[in-house]
């Protein structure tokens, strides 16, 4: 079998390769911000999207994956990750002049929508598809193979799950969630988001949530989501391929794989929800004292 690695120079471009946290990884990140956003903060996102049911944010939250694949999306495929062209698992890290290409990344574009959401000159259509597009975006960047480029983020690693041939990339966006907490649902996404919701709160995460902010500056969109982006990418290297890809290139992952791996998933979308809600917060903020860089 040839090694992974030996056949990446011959893959650099696979446009639409890359999925994202399935619906559930999603919908959870977006219903544990609405349990922790302040009043002001919903009351834009509410207005802004014309929702205010109790899934205000929870609905748009897969939005992007389908845009991506309508006519005139395809520009905005990139924007769900951040190649990290770093070398897993001897050593991990991003580098934003490196990796985010003159076309956009993840980091870049958690910035630009960031602050579109709030620029009224776009028009309303506009300014809704920026803020769906960082409640999106905020999710995946916790995700750790969209944060790397080794094999397209995994998805040339082919692996089976509970005999099921499928990629790696694929089982960390949904399979390995899914076994972890059941199906997608929207009323399952809500009980897993209220669960992480109580672990934050005065659970398992009580702790060390407080470091989770670190750094985050609505002033500095680029700097605060590398750093989120650097913490998902800490784990390729001790989780996701401890060993290598060849390690787990045609195995069934289901066993001590999947047990080492659920622990991470759960955390990166407790901290991912944790986030969104600190970053919608802060930007609200920022826009209402005019501190946008526009
Ligand atoms: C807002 O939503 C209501 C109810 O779904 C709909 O009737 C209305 O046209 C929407 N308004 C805008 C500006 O999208
Ligand atoms: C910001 O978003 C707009 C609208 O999607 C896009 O046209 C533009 O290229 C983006 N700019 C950057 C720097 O990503
Ligand atoms: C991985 O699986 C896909 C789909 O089943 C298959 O087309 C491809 O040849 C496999 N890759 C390798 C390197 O075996
Ligand atoms: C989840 O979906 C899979 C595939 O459709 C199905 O086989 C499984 O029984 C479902 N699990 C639960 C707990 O409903
Ligand atoms: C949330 O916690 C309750 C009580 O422990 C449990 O029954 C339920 O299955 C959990 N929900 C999810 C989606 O994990
Ligand atoms: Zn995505």
């Amino acid at each position: 079998m040839a090694s992974v690695k030996s056949l990446l120079p011959f893959l650099i471009v696979l446009p639409g390769y890359v999925n994202a946290w399935g619906s559930l990884g999603h919908t959870t990140v977006a219903y544990l911000a609405q349990n922790l956003v302040c009043d002001k903060t919903a009351k834009f996102a509410q207005q802004l999207l014309n929702d205010s049911s109790p899934a205000y944010l929870a609905n748009v939250a897969t939005w992007a994956d389908s845009y991506r694949n309508e006519p005139g999306g395809g520009f905005s495929s990139v924007y769900h990750y951040i190649d990290a062209l770093d070398n897993p698992p001897e050593s991990c890290n991003i580098d934003y002049e490196r990796d985010c290409p003159e076309e956009g990344c993840i980091v870049s574009a958690i910035a630009n929508y960031s602050s579109r959401a709030f620029e009224k000159n776009i028009g309303i259509i506009e300014q809704q598809k920026a803020l769906k597009w960082v409640i999106h975006f905020v999710g995946d960047i916790h995700q750790p193979l969209h944060v790397e480029n080794i094999a397209v983020g995994g998805n040339l690693i082919n692996v089976t799950f509970y005999g099921a041939k499928t990629n790696l990339h694929s089982i960390w966006d949904t399979a390995i969630p899914q076994k972890a907490v059941g199906n997608f649902s929207q009323t399952n996404a809500l009980s897993w988001a209220n669960n992480l919701t109580a672990e934050i709160k005065h659970g398992q995460y009580m702790k060390e949530s407080r470091t989770w902010l670190k750094r985050i500056d609505a002033k500095e969109a680029v700097e605060s989501s590398l750093v989120w982006a650097r913490d998902a990418n800490k784990y390729v290297c001790s989780t996701v391929l401890p060993n290598g890809p060849d390690a787990v290139f045609d195995q069934e992952l289901s066993g001590a794989y999947y047990e080492a791996a659920i622990p991470v998933v759960k955390k990166q979308i407790a901290k991912a929800g944790y986030r969104l809600a600190a970053w919608l917060d802060a930007i609200v903020e920022a826009a209402e004292k005019h501190e946008h860089p526009y």
